[in-house]
């Protein structure tokens, strides 16, 4: 038996991330040693009390959760995305309290704990905007040395973005944390929009998932349809874009996915492109993008192989 991959998953749930989190707790291969969370699609204390209720779900209120930052590094917390997740960011099911609460440690200096007692071990997994993460690499300059990767959802490389003409949500939330992200020294893959709105769950598989007697599927098939009407306002389709579980999908299988390796840097001023993640290719690796790391970004992705995975684990058979 191979040893699983220890991971953090850094979460503002939100519907989205709760797929993701329950698909990461479903696969032996990943060993989730944590949640940390961040304000996003809901203020900071909603997304940690969702937290701790969807690990009540799963059967795994063992699980540590370490709240983290009330706002982005240098401006106003944008809001909550209410129209896309609910004002619970659970689909406003008004779900009970958890009975389980946040350990006292805040989530950049979990993160560094962990991180520094397990050098080499641990990949993170920021699935909502980055600053705690931004906050941790600026606490330990080593954690980055002693990070396995980070392995995130957020930005748009070749594309236009979501919640805004030039951004992706997360990356619009903390520009100047998700700069400081890409500027870190290790292993790094990026699972923007790029890839995330190529990937896409159908109604009619998402209505089978009501269908599996599972507390996990259970939950996912209550709040999913808040977010099926959101995606169909906006794609005009029937179905969901999957954001966040991609993050699960690369780890478990990332041969389903084409990358390429260019440095980022995030567009942090205030004007029309704020947020957008910009590449550069080798000719324009200068001024601003110099010295600057290469990040893994996702080009391409097997759509249906990755569906039928996250499905599979979800308890769907096919
Ligand atoms: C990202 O924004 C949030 O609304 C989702 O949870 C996801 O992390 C997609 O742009
Ligand atoms: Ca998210």
């Amino acid at each position: 038996t191979v040893t699983p991959q220890q991971i953090i998953i850094d979460t503002d749930p939100g519907i989205d991330d709760a797929m993701a989190i329950f698909y990461a707790l479903a696969s032996p291969e990943l060993d989730v040693i944590g949640l940390t969370t961040v304000f996003g699609n809901a203020h900071t204390t909603t997304c940690t009390q969702n937290a701790l209720r969807l690990l009540e779900i799963a059967g795994r209120p063992d699980i540590p959760v370490a709240e983290g930052a009330h706002r982005p590094l240098a401006m106003d917390y944008r809001g909550p995305a209410d129209f896309v997740h609910g004002i619970d960011g659970q689909g406003n099911l008004d779900l009970p309290a958890p009975e389980t609460s946040a350990i006292a440690q805040d989530a950049a200096h979990f993160i560094v704990e962990r991180v520094m007692a397990a050098p080499g071990r641990i990949t993170l997994c920021p699935i909502g905007p980055l600053t705690n993460i931004a906050l941790a690499l600026l606490l330990e300059p080593r954690l980055a040395d002693n990070l396995a990767g980070i392995v995130l959802m957020g930005g748009n490389a070749f594309g236009g973005g979501n919640a805004s003409p030039a951004a992706e949500a997360n990356i619009l939330n903390d520009p100047d944390a998700a700069d400081i992200v890409f500027g870190a020294h290790c292993p790094i893959v990026m699972a923007g929009l790029d890839v995330t709105e190529a990937t896409f769950i159908t109604g009619e598989q998402l209505e089978r998932i009501g269908t599996v007697d599972n507390p996990r599927a259970r939950h996912a098939a209550a709040i999913l349809p808040f977010y099926r009407e959101f995606n169909q306002r906006e794609a005009g389709r029937d179905g969901i874009y999957v954001h966040d579980s991609t993050v699960i999908s690369y780890l478990l299988a990332p041969q389903h996915y084409r990358s390429v390796q260019m440095p980022i840097r995030v567009d942090c001023g205030h004007g029309v492109g704020r947020g957008k993640t910009w590449p550069a290719i080798d000719r324009h690796r200068r001024g601003a993008w110099e010295r600057r790391p290469d990040v893994t970004i996702l080009t391409e992705v097997d759509a249906p192989a990755v569906v039928a995975l996250e499905l599979g684990r979800l308890g769907l058979s096919r």
